[in-house]
């Protein structure tokens, strides 16, 4: 008897640590629809949640990754003996895993598709486009299209990788709602962009050679309408050497909780090297202001993960 009550007592305590520690990486907002007017709370809990991050690294794993990574393909790309000899490439391979390779991957990246939904809600303007650049499986577009709740807007969603295309459209079909969506197999840097109250590129301008970012950036804008919303997400570089040695590291500890083998860490690393080449912070705000942004800031930041907003 006396063991049985003891069994239940430290069982109920684990329950009850382990409903701790869900409430904790999980807050409620992330639970529930941000309305609008609520970015700055948003803004400060992630903020809370970066400086927390430390600490919960140990707990993440065991109490709420492998209740989710039940339900999407496992990323095992890197683990394969012939895997991580070639340069990282958006094929059929990785679109199969893509859902969960990129949120063992990207600290912060649901948060972004959820900021991505509340600010479709509070600035996408009657009749106009909507813009998903690069929309890989479409998360950033099915969240716009969630958020929209104003009339007469399309949303067109461009990505060049054949495999992205393919399966972003039987994702889109499967998808019920009266907004309409044109997936279009392209580069970004040749579609036309017009009448565009809101325009996302999330994690896709690092993928562009340098010294097509500004053209890029210039296009957005120019094709945007005044008070349109432009997120931008990006992997980015710390200026200070010593900084960025450290995010480096966290973001490694980060794929560890998410159980990433070194081996896969150090080969998906050195496969990504030359196709995804970061900019600081400083270099995307700049680059922002110069093409005609009027208000540009940073909403989120997850060890070397950002992501900004502007409003044009
Ligand atoms: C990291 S993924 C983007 C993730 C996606 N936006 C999301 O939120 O889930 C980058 C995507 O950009 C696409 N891409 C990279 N360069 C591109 C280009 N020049 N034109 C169009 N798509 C591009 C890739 O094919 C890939 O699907």
């Amino acid at each position: 008897m006396l063991r049985l009550a003891r069994l239940s007592h430290s069982s109920a305590r684990q329950q009850a640590r382990k409903t701790a520690i869900l409430s904790v990486n999980r807050p409620i907002y992330l639970k529930n629809e941000v309305k609008s007017g609520n970015i700055v709370d948003y803004i400060a809990i992630l903020l809370l949640i970066c400086m927390r991050a430390p600490i919960q690294q140990m707990q993440w794993t065991t109490a709420n990754t492998k209740q989710q990574e039940t339900h999407m393909p496992r990323d095992e790309i890197y683990t394969q003996q012939n895997a991580g000899t070639g340069t990282f490439e958006f094929n059929e391979a990785v679109v199969d895993v893509f859902p969960d390779m990129l949120r063992r991957s990207i600290p912060g990246y649901e948060a972004s598709i959820r900021a991505i939904r509340a600010l479709a809600r509070q600035y996408v303007q009657p009749d106009s486009h909507c813009y998903d650049l690069g929309c890989s499986l479409a998360a950033a577009t099915l969240a716009m299209r969630q958020g929209i709740d104003v009339s007469g807007c399309r949303i067109i969603a461009i990505d060049n990788a054949p495999a992205m295309v393919s399966r972003c459209k039987q994702i889109i079909a499967a998808d019920k709602s009266d907004i309409p969506v044109d997936i279009v197999a392209d580069d970004v840097r040749c579609t036309p962009i017009d009448n565009a109250s809101m325009v996302v590129m999330n994690y896709t301008l690092q993928f562009l050679p340098i010294d097509e970012r500004q053209p890029m950036i210039g296009r957005i804008a120019e094709g945007m309408r005044p008070g349109g919303v432009f997120v931008l997400s990006e992997k980015v570089v710390d200026e200070d050497p010593g900084i960025e040695a450290l995010l480096i590291d966290l973001h490694h500890n980060f794929k560890r909780r998410h159980a990433y083998s070194e081996l896969e860490i150090s080969r998906k690393r050195e496969a990504i090297e030359n196709v995804l080449v970061p900019e600081s912070v400083a270099t995307h705000k700049a680059r922002m202001l110069a093409a005609g942004f009027q208000h540009v800031g940073v909403w989120l930041r997850y060890f070397n993960f950002v992501s900004l907003v502007a409003i044009r």
